[in-house]
C-alpha cells in the first residue's frame, strides 16, 4: 500500500489514549494507507496527545468513547463507528492493565493473589477484545483484507513460562490468547477475507512496563512508535493462513 492511494477501509485503535495504542495512530497517519483512522478511548477526552493528533488530521482522524469492560459502550463505539467506516481493514486492540494506581499490582506470590484484580484484568486483557470482535464483526465481512490484532504478551504463553509469578496478567493474556485463536476459527468461516492474530510488541517503554523494565528484561525497551512500526511490518506482511498465530514482533511464532 502506498502513500499516494490510501486503503478505503478505516483502521481502528482501540485503547489509543496513551503508550502503544496511541503510537499506532500516530504510525498509521503517518503512513496514510487508511483513509480513515479511529482512535477509540474510554476517555478520548482526557489525551491530551490525541486532541493534538486530531488537529493535525482532522479529516482522518476520528475519536470515539469506548470503555472495554461495558459491553453498553462497546455497542455505542460499534453504532457510531459504522455510520462513519462501514467497513474495517484493521482493527487493534491495545487496551491492556498490569498495574493501576489503585488494586491492581502484578502478584510475586500466591497469597498477592485478590480475586478482585483478577477480575478487573480479565475484564480489560481478556474479555474486552472479544466483545470488541463481538460487536465489530459486521464491520469486517467484506470483500477486501480485514486484520484483527489484538495485543498480547509473550508472559501469555504456557509453553514459554519459566519465571512464574504475574497470576492475572498471564492468565489473562493466555485467555485472551485462546479467544484469539478460537475467533481466528470463527472468522474463516463468517469473514473468511479476515486475518486474525495475537501479537507481542517486545518489551516497550510506556507506563505498564515502565517499573518492571529493569527487573525483567536487561536490554533497552522500544520506542512506543519503534515498536508499533515493527508490528504493522508484520500486519501488513501477514499471509491468510497465518490467521490463528502468535506472533513476536519480529515476525517470529510464539509457543501457546
Ligand atoms: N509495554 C509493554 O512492554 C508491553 C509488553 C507486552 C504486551 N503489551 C501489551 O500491549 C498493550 C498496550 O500496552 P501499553 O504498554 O501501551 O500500556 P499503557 O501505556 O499502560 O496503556 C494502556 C492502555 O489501555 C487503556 N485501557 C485500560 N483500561 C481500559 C478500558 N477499560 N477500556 C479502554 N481502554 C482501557 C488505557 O486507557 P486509559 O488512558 O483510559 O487508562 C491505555 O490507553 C497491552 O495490551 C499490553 O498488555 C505491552
Amino acid at each position: 500500500m502506498s502513500a499516494a492511494s490510501p486503503e478505503p477501509r478505516a483502521a481502528l485503535v482501540q485503547g489509543a489514549s496513551r503508550g502503544l495504542g496511541l503510537a499506532f495512530v500516530r504510525q498509521l497517519l503517518e503512513r496514510g494507507a487508511h483513509d480513515r483512522v479511529v482512535a477509540t478511548a474510554r476517555e478520548p477526552e482526557r489525551s491530551r496527545e490525541l486532541a493534538e493528533l486530531h488537529r493535525r488530521h482532522p479529516r482522518v482522524l476520528h475519536l470515539e468513547r469506548l470503555d472495554v469492560t461495558d459491553e453498553v459502550s462497546v455497542g455505542r463505539a460499534f453504532e457510531s463507528v459504522s455510520r462513519l467506516a462501514p467497513e474495517l481493514g484493521l482493527l487493534l486492540n491495545c487496551a491492556g492493565v498490569l498495574h493501576d494506581e489503585k488494586d491492581v499490582q502484578p502478584e510475586k506470590k500466591l497469597e498477592s493473589v485478590d480475586p478482585a484484580a483478577l477480575r478487573r484484568v480479565f475484564d480489560v486483557n481478556a474479555i474486552g477484545p472479544l466483545l470488541v470482535a463481538k460487536h465489530f464483526l459486521p464491520l469486517l465481512r467484506h470483500d477486501g483484507r480485514a486484520v484483527v490484532a489484538n495485543l498480547s504478551a509473550r508472559v501469555g504463553s504456557i509453553g514459554d513460562n519459566r519465571l512464574g509469578g504475574w497470576y492475572a496478567y498471564r492468565g489473562s493474556k493466555a485467555a485472551q490468547n485462546m479467544f484469539t485463536r478460537t475467533l481466528a476459527i470463527e472468522l474463516a468461516r463468517r469473514a473468511p477475507n479476515a486475518i486474525c492474530v495475537a501479537l507481542h510488541p517486545g518489551t516497550v517503554d510506556t507506563d505498564l512496563s515502565r517499573p518492571f523494565q529493569r527487573r525483567v528484561v536487561p536490554s533497552t525497551p522500544f520506542d512506543p512508535d519503534r515498536a508499533a512500526s515493527q508490528l504493522l511490518d508484520v500486519v501488513e506482511g501477514l499471509a491468510p493462513e497465518q490467521s490463528g498465530s502468535f506472533l513476536a514482533w519480529d515476525g517470529s511464532a510464539i509457543p501457546w
